[in-house]
């Protein structure tokens, strides 16, 4: 019996140096450098991501192709990340990814970073089964924030998306706001946990159709503590759990209002999510509801695969290269990058 295609998928489009090795949907290992530089500036400074990123490459696909138990010669195919994201943090991922395949002389796969997420889903151990076409699938993160129609593995189709800012970066700036570490995001999730979701209102955007907007929520968070703490400096410690309940809520209301719409739009009640927001506490509790109020089946990966990640391109890259669609050496990164 021929032996199923070995893939490495490499990632590099922000601030994670990611690879990995599947076959046949099994992830054999999934390796992650984390750049811990950018906590202490607030959001990812590009120029010190791509740096770290050429520190970080080669050690992390040794890594990943020691962990998976094979050996370079194993592999069948090098899948990259050729966009969208930073353009010198994709540049180190693109320019390794070639080396490789010259050098082991076997295919490059280019993979658009947004179809590896939803992709992910497709993975073996990602959720308890696969999501079966057609799919809506939220992607939220630091750096996107979209719904996206899927009919088929590389059919997808953009319904809504951010036009400003994602939905991980308003909880990081609403974060940012009360004085809270970056990533906020699941800081504001665990102050939560104790605090009032309606004690504070903020006025939700009014956006058409399916997209979405975050950057007024931040201008109305801030101006709003700006003026109760002129009148009490003390407002943010003595409400944080408080604050963080409202702002959640609301940024929550904002996706499920909009992911609502598109599944009543379109008749799906497969939904999926993805991205970092994922592990939100309040949608993941918002998604599950849905399963008896509207009779979605609802499907969440395993955390690992939600993240920026490179099994989710190793995934994507498997899929290309079952259709045999391959890119050559003139491949170009690019910084933005439809699906
Ligand atoms: O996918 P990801 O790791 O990286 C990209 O941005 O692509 O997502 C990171 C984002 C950050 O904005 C972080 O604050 C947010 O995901 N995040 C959360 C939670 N965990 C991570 N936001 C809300 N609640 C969480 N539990
Ligand atoms: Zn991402």
């Amino acid at each position: 019996m021929k032996a199923f295609p070995i893939i490495l998928g490499i990632e590099s489009s922000c601030d994670d140096t990611a690879a990995a090795v599947i076959q046949n949907r099994k992830i054999l290992s999934n390796v992650i450098a984390n750049q811990k530089i950018h906590q202490s500036y607030g959001g990812v400074v590009p120029e010190l991501a791509s740096r770290a990123h050429q520190q970080n490459i080669v050690p992390v696909v040794n890594e990943a192709i020691k962990q998976a138990g094979i050996n370079s010669g194993q592999l069948s195919a090098v899948a990259f990340t050729r966009g969208p994201g930073l353009m010198g943090s994709l540049l180190v991922g693109s320019s390794f990814a070639k080396s490789l395949s010259m050098a082991l002389n076997i295919p490059l796969i280019e993979v658009n970073h947004m179809q590896g997420h939803i992709l992910a889903h497709f993975i073996e151990d990602a959720n308890e089964s696969s999501p079966n076409f057609p799919l809506l699938c939220l992607t939220v993160s630091g750096g996107h924030t979209q719904i996206v129609k899927i009919d088929d593995y590389f059919e997808m189709e953009v319904l809504g998306e951010t036009i400003d800012d994602a939905a991980g970066e308003a909880f990081d700036k609403a974060g940012k706001i009360l004085g809270l570490d970056y990533p906020a995001g699941p800081i504001i999730d665990k102050l939560a946990k104790e605090g009032n979701p309606d004690k504070f209102k903020f006025s939700k955007p009014k956006v058409d159709g399916l997209n979405f907007s975050f950057s007024g929520l931040k201008t109305a968070i801030l101006y709003f503590i700006q003026k109760e703490v002129k009148e009490n400096p003390n407002f943010i410690p003595e409400n944080l759990n408080d604050l963080c309940a409202s702002i959640q809520k609301t940024i929550v209301d904002i996706l499920m209002e909009k992911l609502i719409s598109a599944s009543e739009q379109t008749g799906i009640t497969q939904v999926a999510i993805a991205g970092g927001v994922s592990a939100n506490s309040e949608i993941r509790n918002r998604l599950k509801e849905m399963e008896t109020e509207r009779n979605w089946e609802v499907f969440i990966p395993k955390f690992e695969y939600t993240t920026d990640n490179a099994a989710m391109i190793a995934m994507a890259g498997q899929l290309k290269f079952e259709q045999q669609e391959f890119a050559d050496l003139s491949s170009k990164s690019v910084a933005k990058y439809k699906i």
